[in-house]
């Protein structure tokens, strides 16, 4: 508890017991009859002695109701004091945790009852246990009326010796699911996922069965989806494992396992088993993990099946494609810087040679130190060339429409030097090795450019490293580039 919310507890009894002691001290003493002497009194006339007797009979009960107060109100202090020493300060050092709620409340209600007791014995001579068992009547109203209180109160503290679940994990109860809260003598509090808040009462809790996934532990999660069966396992499950590498909030190990779920009546049902990093946003990385099999799906030619069990005649519709025709793929290379000097024929064969891929935002295109064996053109979109840096990635370069990447691996035959990762939606050309040894047989000065594009992101690369003299690199691959496609 912060020392600010402890003021705030602490004003009202603080103020209380200022105003009892003051009505105490000023205002219950003008209650007092007149001293008398037992001769005084008899001497009296009789009205005058039952009059006496009535204003000594209130001023007791003025003063012992004022007392009960002021002592009730210390009291009240008292037990926040210790309540606050007890669970702020020495709780927190020895368990290095916050004290659970319903410790507190236990607390609280053990200390006003023996507060109680104390009271009754003193003022009244009554015993609170006597009062209790000799009443069998008043035993059973109260039974009755704390029946759901009390059921609630034991269930609690079996919660908490049992401990099924703690602050901060994610529980299913019912038809509620969400992050634990607080859980007090009463009730466990749950956040849902629309950032609602559940109470789930503690004898509901003891009755039905929880589902617990601590905030601690790897989580999994299931999402399903289907494929034609015309695609094969093999394929299917291969393009999808590669899609969701890399998505957020999916754990890198256990590393998703992706499976046939059912063999269904119209289509292969699969399902992806992921561990989630933050089990919270299951919604958001579901739904990330479905765009990601979307947009791999397009760019592998597989399809999800439709949901039909009789016959299925459809007539063949031009499929609008992302994918842009002959025509337009021409005008995109030859707008690119390293094909400019290519003829009509030549650009138009390039074009017919290459591949369209659509990507996703975020999503990878080229891995650091994976074989490659093709250049891309980026024909929408943008891309973003990342190095890891300390073990985090770092942009040192972003392409776009026109511009291309992937060529120093092909061309020299080294491993990807960099990540090429999809800034937006990006829609990219491949082109492969056997084209690109066409186009350099019928021009080879092609390969100095090449080079000296190499040669500079190389530089770029190494942010500090000593790259010597660029023209001496770019002569270097410049030979090794003609090396790699066999010509002299
Ligand atoms: P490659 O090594 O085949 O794969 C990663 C690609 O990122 C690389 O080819 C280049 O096309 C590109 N790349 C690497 N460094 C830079 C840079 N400094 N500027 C622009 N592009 C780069």
């Amino acid at each position: 508890m912060s020392s600010s919310r402890l003021k705030k507890q602490l004003l009202w009894p603080l103020l209380a017991t200022a105003l009892f002691a003051l009505l105490l001290y000023l205002l219950v003493p003008a209650f007092a009859p007149h001293a008398l002497s037992v001769e005084q009194l008899r001497a009296l006339p009789e009205l005058q002695q039952a009059q006496h007797a009535r204003d000594a009979a209130v001023y007791f009960w003025v003063n012992t109701l004022t007392k009960i107060a002021l002592l009730l109100s210390l009291m009240f202090v008292a037990v926040r004091l210790l309540g606050a020493f007890f669970f702020d300060l020495i709780f927190p050092i020895r368990k290095g945790r916050e004290a659970p709620s319903l410790i507190r409340d236990l607390f609280s209600i053990v200390a006003y009852i023996l507060i109680i007791a104390f009271i009754l014995k003193h003022y009244f001579a009554l015993s609170l246990g006597a009062l209790l068992s000799g009443s069998a009547l008043l035993g059973v109203i109260l039974g009755l009326a704390l029946q759901d209180t009390l059921g609630n109160l034991f269930s609690g503290i079996s919660l908490h010796a049992d401990k099924p679940f703690e602050v901060g994990d994610f529980i299913t109860i019912g038809r509620h699911a969400g992050v634990v809260e607080s859980v007090t003598w009463r009730a466990a509090k749950i956040r849902t996922l629309n950032n609602h808040v559940v109470l789930v009462s503690n004898s509901q809790i003891a009755k039905e069965s929880i589902e617990v996934a601590p905030r601690d532990n790897a989580n999994a999660r299931l999402v399903f989806f289907n494929a034609l069966y015309s695609h094969s396992p093999t394929k299917v499950i291969q393009v999808v494992r590669d899609a969701i590498r890399e998505t957020e909030n999916v754990r890198r190990a256990p590393a998703p396992v992706i499976r046939i779920r059912n063999l269904g009546d119209f289509a292969v049902d699969y399902e992806i088993k992921y561990w989630a990093e933050d089990y919270v946003l299951q919604n958001d990385t579901d739904a990330l993990l479905r765009q990601r099999i979307w947009y791999a799906f397009k760019r592998a030619g597989l399809s999800f099946a439709y949901p039909t069990q009789t016959l299925y005649i459809e007539r063949p519709t031009p499929v609008a494609s992302l994918a842009a025709d002959e025509e337009t793929l021409t005008g995109r290379l030859s707008a690119t810087g390293l094909f400019a000097p290519l003829n009509a024929d030549e650009l138009s064969q390039l074009a017919c040679a290459s591949r369209s891929h659509t990507y996703a935002p975020g999503e990878t295109i080229i891995r650091a130190g994976d074989k490659g064996d093709s250049m891309f053109v980026v024909h929408h979109g943008h891309v973003a060339v990342q190095i890891t840096d300390n073990g985090q990635p770092r942009t040192v370069a972003t392409l776009g429409e026109g511009d291309f990447f992937g060529e120093m691996a092909l061309f020299t035959g080294e491993p990807r030097s960099a990540h090429v990762v999809a800034a937006e939606e990006t829609e990219v050309l491949e082109i492969g090795h056997e084209a690109m040894k066409h186009i350099f047989d019928t021009n080879p000065h092609l390969a100095e450019s090449l080079g000296e594009t190499i040669a500079s992101r190389r530089a770029g690369l190494a942010a500090s490293a000593e790259t010597g003299d660029k023209k001496e690199v770019s002569a270097g691959l410049i030979s090794s580039i003609k090396r790699f496609f066999g010509l002299d």
